[in-house]
Order: structure tokens, then C-alpha cells, then sequence
């Protein structure tokens, strides 16, 4: 993103569009706007909800609200005016010239996050095309309006435009190579997760609103030391380790990005990438902040976003995976509270615990354990008719439904077998 700074002094303003139905109320909004501007390293000096009663097509606010903005940031001496709602172009560069400050709105915002965050290649490649997008759009719309300016002197083909085309055949142009090398990166990715599903490790994914304790709980179970921050989106590509649980050996943990409202379309496609880990795991843990008091919409929001994934049916909002509910943040809350949530989990698949203080983990990864034990698929197995300890394993602790010649292999003659396993006797298997 252009030299947005760190370290700005940053005015940000929560537009409440009467009309526009929101899930979050405008004072959640603004606290969620306010973290984001602090994940990109900016100090706010002020910030405020604005009603906007009917919105200006140049630039959104009118034009006493655009005044009083202008004396917030002279007030508050302020470089930096961000706005968390979405912008047209044409309302951005009005909103720039009138304030005679850099804006910027919520995508542009999220993007310079997950910018900053990319760690894996094909994140990196995801956030630089969402980019892209975006700037291209603001570049065309940018040219119509100076020729607007120009006042019809018809300048086609003058300097103004040689120059935005070259500008778009630029950007057009690496578009095009980052989607080649994205494919590339899929593909190499699509031949590791291959290359992992042979490895019939259970894995239970992580997912959860933004700073809902994600990582901090991945850090707590596998006492590894993953960027966990009071900052939205510390995490943005996918990370795994090998946990073992009570009666499971091994079982991957992977901790996902988090998820936010109104995720900006651009990005869209640079979540779904990330997400596609979850819809492969055994067990998905839906971290929940319970301490913070949106937390009903921030749970909507993320059902959403799995149903997108077609993990979840949007109707009856039943699940292909089974999903636990992790009520995170529980030394938070006030005795009273967490008496009436450890009533509400027991009638539930839900557990209340603290990633911070450790307490209630132990429950949890017992929890776990019971719901890979508990549910069983069915695997194909091919292996030398010679190897006689797994077979008599996989006939011991399996449901063997087929066990046929499958004629030579590398090593000699090889037996197929259809077998049904619990994801705990996988692990079992696979160490075996
Ligand atoms: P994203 O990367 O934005 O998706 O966040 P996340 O869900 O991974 O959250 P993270 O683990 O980074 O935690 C966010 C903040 O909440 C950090 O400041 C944590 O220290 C804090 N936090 C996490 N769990 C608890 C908890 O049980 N109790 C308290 N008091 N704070 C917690």
C-alpha cells in the first residue's frame, strides 16, 4: 500500500449509514476498527462514530460532517484519516483533497494487514493480486476524474492518458504473472497436502474470529511460540504442529487466520486459500472470545464464513466436521458469568476455558481426544501381503470391510484393504 506509515498520527471514524443493517452496533464497530489501525502500527489521536443520515456520492459524509473532520485532524494534529467503511474512489481522493490528508478506508486498511502479516509464498501472492485490484480500480476511476476536470477539452490520447494506460497495462500485466504463479504454488501445495493425507494423522483445525485467542491456545498445546498479539490477524497463513493428546499419539494442530466482518471481496479469495485447511480436518475448534461482548455476532460471522467453505449448511446450520466450541477468555468473566456458561456448555459440544491462564485446557484436550476416538472413516490400505504385523494390527483394531490380492507391487505380492478406523487408530497405525 502506498507509504502508509507506521507510527502515524491517525483519526478513525466509524461511519454509522443509517439504511445499511449492520451485526455488529457502531460502538463494537468502532472498537474493532480501532484494533485493526493499531495492527498496522498507527497511534490514534482520536476517533469517532459518525451518523451519515444519506450518503454523499463524493464523499460520503456531507459536507458540514467533512468540516468537522477537517478540525478533528487540525485539533488532533493528524496525518492520517481512516475510515471504517468501504469507499468509492471518487470519495477517497474528494475526502483526500478536501482534508488535505492520506485516507484510507476499511479494505485498504485489512490489505495493508494482511500485507504486512503474509508469510507463506502464496499468501504473499493472494495479498499482492487483492492489491492490485483495488488499484486498478482506483486508477481508472481516478483518470475519469481529472478528465472531468479537464472540462471535456477531450485529451484523448494526451499525456494524462498515455500515462493511466501504461499504469494499467502495468498493473494488467502482473496480475496476469501473479495468477501463473499463484497456480504454480497451488499446485505444489496440492501435492503436499496429498502427500500429508497419506500420513492419516487426525488434524484438527483452529478457526475463530479475529483475537479470539487462537493462538495462544496453539502456543499453550504445543508449547510452541506462534505469534499470539493483541493484534487482529497476527495470524495469517496457516501453521501446524504434531500435538499428542491422551490416547492419540500424534494429531496435526493447524491454526487458521481469523476471521472479521465485512471482509472486503478482494480478500475473499486470499482467505478462502488459508481456510482450505480446515475443510480437510477431523475436528474443527471454534475459538470464541467470550469476554468480549460481541461475541454472538463475531460466532455468526464465522458460521458464515464456514458455510461459505460448505463446511456448514447455511439452513439447518449442521456441520460435515464436527465442531467444538472452545469459550475462550474465561478468567475474564465474573463468577456469576461463568456459572451460567459452564451450565450452557454441559447441555452442548462446548468448553469453557482460559488459553491465557492454562486453566480448563486439560478438559479441553481430554474433549478432543473422546471426539477423534468416537468418530470412525474408512481408509484404503495397500501394503505386502508380507507384512504380517499390520495386517493382524489393522484386522485387531479396524472394521475390516475388504481384504483383496492387489496382485504385485514394488516389494512383491500386495493385499488392499478397505478398513474403517477411528482418526486415534490412524495415528496409532501410521506409528505403528
Ligand atoms: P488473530 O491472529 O487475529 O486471528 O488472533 P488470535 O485468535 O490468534 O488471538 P491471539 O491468540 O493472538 O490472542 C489475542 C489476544 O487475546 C492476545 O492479547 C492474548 O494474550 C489474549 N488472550 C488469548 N486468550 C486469552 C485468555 O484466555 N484470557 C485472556 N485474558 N486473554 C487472552
Amino acid at each position: 500500500m502506498d507509504e502508509v506509515t507506521r507510527g502515524a498520527r491517525a483519526l478513525v471514524l466509524c461511519p454509522d449509514i443509517r439504511r445499511l443493517s449492520y451485526d455488529l452496533d457502531a460502538a463494537e464497530r468502532l472498537a474493532e476498527a480501532e484494533g485493526l489501525a493499531l495492527a498496522i502500527g498507527v497511534v490514534i489521536e482520536h476517533s469517532e462514530i459518525l451518523p451519515v443520515r444519506q450518503m454523499q456520492p463524493n464523499t460520503l459524509f456531507g459536507s458540514g460532517q467533512v468540516e468537522n473532520i477537517k478540525i478533528l485532524c487540525e485539533q488532533h494534529e493528524c496525518e492520517l484519516v481512516i475510515v471504517d467503511g468501504a469507499l468509492t474512489p471518487i470519495q477517497q481522493r474528494n475526502l483526500e483533497d478536501k482534508l488535505k490528508r492520506k485516507v484510507i478506508d476499511r479494505t485498504g486498511l485489512i490489505l495493508e494487514i494482511f500485507g504486512e502479516r503474509a508469510a507463506t509464498a502464496e499468501g504473499r501472492l493472494q495479498v499482492e493480486l487483492a492489491h492490485l485490484d483495488y488499484q486498478q480500480s482506483r486508477l481508472v476511476r481516478s483518470w475519469t476524474h481529472l478528465e472531468r476536470q479537464r472540462g471535456g477539452f477531450g485529451f484523448l490520447g494526451g499525456p494524462g492518458e498515455t500515462q493511466i494506460e501504461a499504469d494499467r497495462r502495468m498493473i494488467r500485466q502482473r496480475m496476469g504473472r501473479l495468477r501463473r504463479e499463484l497456480e504454480q504454488v497451488r499446485k505444489t501445495r496440492t501435492l503436499h497436502r496429498e502427500r500429508r493425507g497419506r500420513a492419516p494423522w487426525p488434524v484438527i483445525a483452529l478457526v475463530g474470529y479475529t483475537n479470539a485467542g487462537k493462538s495462544t491456545l496453539f502456543n499453550r498445546l504445543t508449547g510452541a511460540d506462534v505469534m499470539a498479539e493483541d493484534l487482529l490477524f497476527a495470524t495469517l497463513d496457516p501453521t501446524m504442529r504434531a500435538i499428542s493428546l491422551p490416547g492419540v499419539e500424534k494429531a496435526i494442530l493447524s491454526d487458521t487466520v481469523g476471521f472479521i466482518s465485512d471482509l472486503p471481496t478482494q480478500l475473499v479469495a486470499a482467505f478462502r486459500a488459508t481456510l482450505e485447511e480446515v475443510t480437510g480436518a477431523d475436528i474443527i475448534c471454534h475459538v470464541r472470545d467470550m469476554a468480549n461482548p460481541a461475541h454472538s455476532a463475531q460466532k455468526k460471522q464465522v458460521m458464515e464464513v464456514l458455510a461459505d467453505l460448505g463446511v456448514v449448511d447455511a439452513e439447518t446450520g449442521t456441520s460435515e466436521i464436527p465442531i467444538l466450541e472452545v469459550w475462550n477468555k474465561a478468567d475474564l468473566l465474573s463468577e456469576d458469568a461463568l456459572n451460567e456458561l459452564r451450565e450452557a456448555a454441559s447441555g452442548q459440544d462446548a468448553v469453557l476455558l482460559s488459553a491465557y491462564s492454562g486453566e480448563g485446557v486439560e478438559a479441553f484436550e481430554n474433549k478432543i481426544a473422546d471426539m477423534l476416538t468416537s468418530s470412525a472413516k474408512e481408509v484404503t490400505v495397500t501394503l505386502p501381503a508380507s507384512d504380517g504385523k499390520r495386517l493382524a494390527w489393522l484386522h485387531a483394531h479396524g472394521e475390516v470391510l475388504e481384504d483383496a490380492d492387489a496382485g504385485e507391487g514394488e516389494h512383491g505380492a500386495e493385499r488392499r484393504l478397505i478398513v474403517r478406523l477411528n482418526p486415534k487408530e490412524l495415528g496409532q497405525y501410521a506409528s505403528l
